[in-house]
């Protein structure tokens, strides 16, 4: 009898769905393993485009092999194979919504994804997976792959606009502060709001979207944050106030899976990838001929678009700062006219002496490395999170969404480096990678080492995240026991 009930209960199954582009489905891959090692079952729904180009680039099958509760399930996004998907975020969202949206309703109702117990959602897919989720009576969680203060920046829009301080004027100050979002009161400036709020018409529909999307987390049942309390603990106290009061922050994601594996004996390979690119480890290599923190590492993430002019103004700031680098140039990233022959002979020949330009690196291994001693970063999300634990100091230089914000965060408030922000001029940048690695360098070693210290005390056996999965997992169990 005893045995026969055991048999009668389903374990608790999750539903994760990320939006379709690298930070997304890295950090949503990272909480699936999390949860599988919880021993949680997961269906992780993937497009059919970011599915195929998942199992070619990372080793995913070897690596969840040990998880038979994990399912892999695709969905079609609705575009043509040759559309640049990743540098189209508002039309990928839109033909989802279309084509998707149906198709996921029906997966749900043959059975398709397992028998969902929760979805997990991505918080750029608020409306839509809240609603599907209201409509079939499953408990929803949204998980938000950018900061808290990002979020929070969002979810204030109408009070920003409230205040007069919003859209931006025709010949704006940039430097101008914007003083109603609660926190920020004293630092925020125009140009460091999230690019999509940025506008100078009210009507811009990315706002619109943005606004809309977060105030959906008010809906769900739960916020899963990939940061930590030592982090942005202010921010996270209005957030649990206004927007969901079970906030579950458990980052730095990366190194909490880390620990947990550890902890469980697990055997897995330290040298895991979620990459939808084609990794080049030959830089491994040539960090390993480098001296100690000599190497300023740059990497503008798997978005950004840079003009030929600006790669070019970088490229001689690198140069004339005369530290070592090492610089991902993803084979899509650069537009405008031009190759290798209009680069100038000076900046080919410096880099053949002291640089390394390769398409993409196994980022987590490189800024572990012991020859890399600084950052020029764009300022993702995962990309700070996996500097901060590295104790690397940055170079921001933002490019869109929550970047803005992140980077003024890292400059002014956790003063982890220098924020660059929306300028790019070679002097510029070869003044900042000579105070970042040598200047400044003991300032930034002590800030950085205390806020890598804190990151990997949070994920830690006690730590603040380390408790916020324990609690997430407990509270899954239970919604999936009431279901
Ligand atoms: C964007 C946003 O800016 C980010 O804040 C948001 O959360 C998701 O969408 P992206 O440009 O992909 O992200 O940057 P980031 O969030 O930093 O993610 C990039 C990921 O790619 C990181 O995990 C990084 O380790 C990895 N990467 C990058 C590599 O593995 N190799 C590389 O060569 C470059």
């Amino acid at each position: 009898m005893k045995n026969q009930r055991r048999q009668l209960v389903l374990p608790p199954r999750v539903l994760i769905f990320p939006f379709p582009a690298q930070g997304h489905v890295t950090a949503m891959l990272t909480l699936a393993e999390v949860l599988s090692l919880a021993g949680i079952d997961v269906t992780f729904l993937n497009t059919d485009h970011i599915h195929n180009r998942l199992f070619r680039h990372a080793d995913v099958e070897a690596r969840f092999a040990d998880y038979p509760g994990l399912l892999f399930r695709t969905v079609p996004d609705g575009l043509p194979d040759d559309h640049p998907r990743s540098h189209e975020r508002t039309e990928v969202f839109h033909s989802m919504i279309a084509t998707t949206k149906p198709v996921l309703k029906e997966m749900l109702v043959s059975g398709a994804l397992g028998s969902v117990t929760c979805i997990i959602a991505d918080g750029s897919f608020a409306r839509f997976a809240t609603d599907l989720a209201y409509e079939f009576q499953i408990p929803i969680i949204h998980f938000r792959t950018v900061s808290a203060c990002c979020i929070w920046i969002h979810f204030c829009v109408d009070d920003i606009i409230k205040a007069g301080e919003l859209p931006l004027r025709e010949k704006e100050d940039m430097n101008r502060l914007i003083t109603s979002v609660p926190g920020m009161e004293s630092f925020l400036r125009c140009r460091d709001l999230p690019s999509f709020c940025q506008v100078r018409d009210l009507s811009n529909p990315q706002l619109n979207s943005i606004a809309r999307e977060t105030r959906q987390s008010c809906r769900a049942q739960g916020l899963i944050l990939n940061t930590f309390e030592d982090l942005e603990g202010p921010i996270l106290s209005h957030i649990r106030s206004l927007i969901c009061p079970k906030t579950y922050t458990i980052g730095p994601l990366h190194t909490h899976l880390k620990l947990r594996l550890a902890r469980k004996n697990a055997s897995k390979s330290d040298q895991s990838s979620n990459s939808i690119f084609e990794v080049d480890r030959n830089c491994m290599d040539w960090l390993d001929s480098q001296p100690s923190k000599s190497v300023i590492y740059v990497s503008f993430g798997s978005i950004t678009i840079l003009t030929r002019e600006a790669l070019i103004e970088f490229w001689h700031g690198l140069v004339n700062s005369n530290m070592r680098f090492l610089w991902v140039v993803r084979p899509d990233m650069v537009t405008g006219e031009g190759g290798e022959g209009d680069v100038p002979a000076e900046l080919l020949e410096a880099t053949r002496e002291r640089g390394y330009m390769v398409g993409w690196v196994p980022q987590v291994e490189v800024l572990a490395h012991q020859a890399v001693g600084g950052f020029l970063t764009h300022s993702g999300w995962n990309s700070t999170l996996e500097s901060i634990v590295a104790g690397v100091p940055m170079i921001c230089w933002p490019y869109f969404a929550d970047q803005q914000i992140n980077s003024r965060f890292v400059g002014e408030v956790w003063k982890l480096g220098i924020d660059m922000k929306d300028v790019c001029d070679r002097k510029v940048v070869e003044k900042m990678v000579i105070d970042l690695m040598v200047e400044r360098r003991e300032e930034f070693v002590r800030s950085t080492a205390e806020m890598a210290r804190l990151a990997k005390e949070s994920v830690s056996e006690g730590g603040s995240s380390y408790c916020n999965l324990d609690r997430l997992v407990e509270y899954i169990r239970l919604t999936s026991k009431e279901k």
